[in-house]
């Protein structure tokens, strides 16, 4: 069956809404029908400074939303990128296959280091891409479901593994990537021409999964809308009102144009409730499984410990066939 391959950075406590509607919502359907592999991927999450303890911390916490979230660890993978040493090697080798200037044209890195004095950042961040690149073909991958932000990195991985099959051999399968259209990019509530971020610089606009419901109500009873209390679609003109109805859609499942007859004549305070309410039927059943999880941790722990046993038997002969693909001596 076709093979299923997503992930998130362990850099933050919670997930925020836009991990979820973007991506961790698509992650469970697709488990009916497709072999499922999901990855906490912590190596990417060193790629910024980060606290030893934290990290150890959110790699847990992240797993435990996965869950919450919709993944089976019965049915799908379920691992940490850490503990399935063949996603370094491997990057190892496609660094070695990607162009400098190609790596240099990636707008993550760019916005990323725009932030920070020139030179500073780690040269982990620039590999990055080919990382998951690597996460990405050990599992020979035939569908990416992720948010809109990731796709040119999922881009720049079908580009190195033609490279790498036109080079040394049909060896790796070329993934396809998968976005929802309507929650590809959920935007920040204070500033709804920025996507809602982890790193955003403050979290007035960004709803957390599992904070308190009382504090993400009033993060969208608060949310920056437009003049002309007029509710409609349009993203280049009210980009906070369309913010609204996307997110609203996702929760409940109604289409825009349902919650636009619904909405018709109504004010923005009125769309706020709603979709704050519609938010909160949508979390709160997650929220308390994760709390539920991370009440065990060592329970959580050993689910991890037997999906990385299961990742390994699929990522080793991946790693074989390119070692051999690209002329390794095999050791005696
Ligand atoms: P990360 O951890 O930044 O984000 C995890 C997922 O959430 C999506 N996302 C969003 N979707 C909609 N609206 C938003 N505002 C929003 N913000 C984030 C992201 O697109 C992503 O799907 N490099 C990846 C992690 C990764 C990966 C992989 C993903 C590493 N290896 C292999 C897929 C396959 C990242 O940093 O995602």
């Amino acid at each position: 069956s076709v093979r299923v391959f997503s992930g998130m950075q362990p850099t933050s406590d919670s997930l925020h809404l836009g991990n979820y509607l973007g991506a961790l919502a698509q992650w469970g359907p697709l488990q009916d029908d497709h072999e499922a592999v999901f990855s906490v991927v912590d190596l990417h999450a060193v790629t910024l400074p980060m606290d030893p303890a934290v990290l150890r911390e959110r790699t847990r916490r992240t797993a435990a939303q996965y869950i919450a979230g919709g993944v089976d660890p019965e049915r799908s993978t379920l691992f940490v990128q850490s503990h399935v040493p063949e996603h370094s090697e491997l990057a190892w080798l496609l660094n070695c296959l990607t162009g400098f200037g190609e790596a240099s044209r990636m707008t993550q890195f760019k916005d990323k280091t725009a932030k920070q004095e020139a030179g500073a950042a780690s040269v982990g961040l620039f590999t990055y891409p080919m990382l998951m690149a690597a996460d990405i073909l050990l599992y020979d991958t035939a569908l990416v479901p992720v948010g809109d932000d990731q796709v040119q990195h999922v881009e720049l991985t079908r580009d190195l593994a033609q490279r790498f099959n036109h080079r040394f051999g049909d060896t790796l399968v070329v993934p396809e990537y998968r976005v929802n259209s309507s929650t590809a990019r959920i935007m920040d509530l204070q500033d709804p021409t920025s996507k809602m971020s982890k790193s955003a610089a403050t979290d007035k606009g960004v709803i957390w999964l599992l904070e308190d419901a009382k504090r993400s109500a009033k993060k969208i009873r608060s949310a920056v809308t437009d003049n002309d209390g007029v509710i409609a679609h349009d993203r280049e003109a009210k980009p906070g009102v369309t913010n609204l109805l996307d997110i609203h859609s996702a929760a409940t499942g109604e289409s825009i144009d349902q919650l636009l007859e619904r909405f018709e004549g109504q004010g923005y305070g009125a769309l706020k409730v709603s979709t704050a309410e519609a938010v909160d039927a949508l979390l709160a059943p997650a929220r308390e499984k994760a709390d539920e999880l991370l009440a065990d941790p060592a329970e959580l722990d050993r689910v991890l410990a037997r999906g990385a046993e299961r990742a390994r038997e699929m990522a080793a002969p991946t790693l074989a066939r390119v070692r051999e693909a690209m002329g390794f001596l095999p050791p005696q």
